[in-house]
């Protein structure tokens, strides 16, 4: 098992690069599936999760090459439908096979998700969509089997999801007849499935708008697409940098896509200079300010950011209030956090209340999911003392050696192994 041992109080200088994100990479990945072309894939990390749904595809005779940051995939060869237990429990992504493999081969079987530290996550929208489209859907045995042929249907949310998005757009695109999506995610991430189905030969309207139109066609074709920027890594990068009071460049860094974040940082006085190909930030001045956060659809705050800005908030000067409105079970990492000297009331499971001090202090900590644990990384960074976060398992599922790319930045931060 491996943990970072931090030693806290430096602050950030230099640059770092942000790859493709890891929520667009991949659905877009699941979507090889819809042709027997090659689907030609860069900007590349191949961080766990990337690892887990090439070990997928791979399972379902998919050709899966790798070449430094990028990552070629051909579907010529289907050999199984089933997407097993192994593979769904271990990420929730993997799910979102379902929708192409139903599209294109009538037939799939999927392990169905269950819960998640973050919350009980269900998939009820993704399999109203599909039998809205006429699909055949039986659950056996913790399985979903889904037979179609499928049709074009209109579909209304009433709830955002990104992957019951993701998966109801992968379906129907190679899905006969035309499906309209009422109230669809309009994260950056869905833009970017959709561009790369759009260069694959999908007829999607209304991108960007609360109602997509998708006309079905009968064959897709491979496509070059290289992957968009990591906004959280990016945000991670932001917050980091503001808390240790540093200045970095982030290449590939795209502030367009974290407004909700750079917005709350404004007030500490942390300045953003986007250039064309990074994004720089400034907080060598910053006297960082409490604000309240409220975390909803893109373009509001993201969940993803809501640990890592309780982190910025425990050590910023006034109260503010963190409010949850996507998952049921998202401040898992305050107890840890609370071991550091964070002040912190919990209210209920969607609202903390969060009390600035002026400092941390090293402590050994448990990350419980990706983003608590690396909320628990940027408070080690400013923290007195040492602090060691156990399970990090959790922050190699998005991103690439995070270890890394922070002692290039200055910050002591070293992976080691532990017995236990
Ligand atoms: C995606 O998860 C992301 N995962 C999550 O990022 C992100 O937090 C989330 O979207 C919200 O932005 C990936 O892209 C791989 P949802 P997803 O369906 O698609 C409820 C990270 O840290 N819901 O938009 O699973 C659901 O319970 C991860 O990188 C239903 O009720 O999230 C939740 O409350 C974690 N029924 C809300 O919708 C359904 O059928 C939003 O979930 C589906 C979802």
């Amino acid at each position: 098992m491996y943990a970072f041992k931090i030693k806290g109080e430096n602050r950030l200088t230099g640059s770092v690069s942000v790859k493709g994100a890891k929520n667009a990479v991949l659905p877009i990945m699941a979507a090889s599936l819809l042709t027997a072309e090659p689907l030609h894939l860069k900007n590349i990390s191949f961080l766990s999760d990337v690892n887990t749904m090439n070990a997928l595809l791979s399972s379902l005779g998919v050709c899966v090459q790798t070449n430094a940051d990028e990552l070629i995939l051909t579907a010529n060869h289907i050999s199984s439908t089933k997407a097993a237990y192994d593979f769904v429990s271990k990420m929730r992504a993997s799910f979102w096979v379902l929708g192409p493999l139903l599209a294109r081969f009538q037939e799939a079987t999927v392990s169905l998700p269950g819960g998640c530290a973050i919350g009980a996550r269900p998939v009820d929208l993704y399999l109203m969509a599909l039998t809205e489209m006429g699909a055949d859907i039986r659950i056996e045995n913790g399985y979903v089997i889904a037979k179609g042929p499928l049709h074009g249907a209109e579909i209304f949310f009433p709830k955002v999801s990104v992957g019951a998005t993701h998966n109801t757009i992968m379906a129907a695109v190679l899905t006969a007849g035309t499906t309209i999506i009422h109230n669809p995610a309009l994260e950056p991430e869905v833009m970017d499935l959709i561009a790369v189905l759009k260069k694959m030969g999908a007829q999607i309207e209304g991108v960007g708008t609360k109602k997509l139109i998708i006309r079905g066609v009968s064959k897709l074709s491979g496509a070059t697409h290289s992957v968009i920027a990591d906004r959280i890594e990016t945000a991670s990068f932001v917050i980091a940098t503001a808390m240790t009071k540093g200045k970095i460049e982030i290449n590939g860094g795209r502030q367009d896509l974290i407004g909700a974040v750079t917005d709350l940082l404004l007030p500490s006085q942390i300045s953003f200079q986007q250039t064309d190909h990074s994004l720089i930030v400034d907080a060598t001045n910053a006297c960082l300010k409490s604000v309240p956060v409220i975390t909803s659809e893109y373009p509001g705050f993201p969940t993803d950011a809501q640990a890592l800005m309780t982190s910025f908030l425990s050590i910023s000067t006034g109260d503010a209030r963190v409010s949850e409105h996507i998952f049921e079970n998202r401040f898992m990492h305050i107890p840890e956090l609370q071991r550091m000297g964070a002040h912190i009331d919990i209210i209920d499971g969607h609202s903390v209340f969060i009390h600035g001090v002026p400092e941390l202090s090293g402590a050994t900590v448990m990350a419980s999911d990706l983003r608590g644990g690396v909320g628990l990384v940027l408070a080690g960074l400013v923290a007195k003392g040492e602090t060691l976060v156990k399970r990090i398992y959790h922050i190699d599922r998005g991103y690439y050696h995070l270890e890394e790319k922070l002692t290039q930045l200055g910050a002591d931060i070293q992976r080691v192994h532990l017995d236990d």
